[in-house]
């Protein structure tokens, strides 16, 4: 558990792009706002936009490129040194594009969170937007959850829900769920620093040490970002 002002969590990020979940991070942490220090950020794609962005922070930044690997297992091996040469005590997935092994998941298990475009259990995977305007929702949203084997299944910590409007195409619905995506992890991640979440041992998670049925809700009175 992180001493918010002399002893920062230590975390490392994964991405594979654009890195605005990363951004967001990376503000709140200058703001003062979030007890954290983002010892890396590691992509498994060269030269994607989130690696300048960690780089313009003076954040430290690997590339392990899963194209060098025979296949997913020595890949998420490989991955394992990177992330474990920084002793992060969480890890972060921000539009990180890989399905991972059991092995390295289990690794991880409770020290590891990944943000997900849907009100999760709804529409896990890809093309998450367009499935969502052909389903004819009128609320979808976005999930934080603790990373288990099963992809996008994880036990929820958060969520956000935001309207579909008449008119949405996957692209301005992208866009109004990404806004609340980047009020979502400072929340999550100052949470889990100041030891207030976490996966016990029956993977369930517990806020303030309390089993929670659903996920808490983001602009919820008690949640809301001071
Ligand atoms: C976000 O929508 C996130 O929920 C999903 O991938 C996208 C990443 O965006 N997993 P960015 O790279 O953080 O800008």
């Amino acid at each position: 558990m992180a001493d918010a002002v002399n002893n920062p969590l230590p975390i490392v990020v994964l991405i594979s792009g654009r890195g605005s979940n990363l951004q967001s991070i990376i503000d709140s942490v200058a703001a003062g706002d979030l007890p954290v220090e983002i010892r890396a950020v590691i992509s498994n794609r060269p030269g994607v936009q989130g690696l300048q962005r960690a780089s313009q922070a003076g954040i430290f930044t690997r590339v392990v490129d899963h194209s060098h690997y025979p296949d997913r297992a020595a890949f998420d091996k490989a991955l394992q040194v990177a992330i474990d040469a920084y002793q992060p005590e969480l890890v972060v997935l921000a539009g990180f594009m890989r399905i991972l092994t059991p092995a390295f998941v289990h690794h991880y298990q409770g020290r590891m969170i990944n943000i997900h475009p849907s009100l999760l259990p709804e529409f896990p995977g890809l093309n998450t937007h367009q499935r969502v305007l052909e389903a004819g929702r009128a609320v979808t949203g976005a999930t934080i959850h603790f990373v288990t084997e099963e992809m996008d299944g994880g036990p929820a910590i958060l969520q956000a829900r935001v309207p579909v409007l008449a008119g949405d195409d996957a692209e301005s619905l992208a866009a109004r769920v990404l806004e609340q995506e980047h009020r979502m992890y400072p929340v999550v991640i100052r949470w889990y620093a100041e030891g207030r979440v976490r996966l016990d041992t029956e993977r369930q998670v517990r806020f303030d040490d309390v089993p929670i049925k659903r996920p808490r809700q983001l602009d919820s009175e008690a949640d809301a970002p001071c």
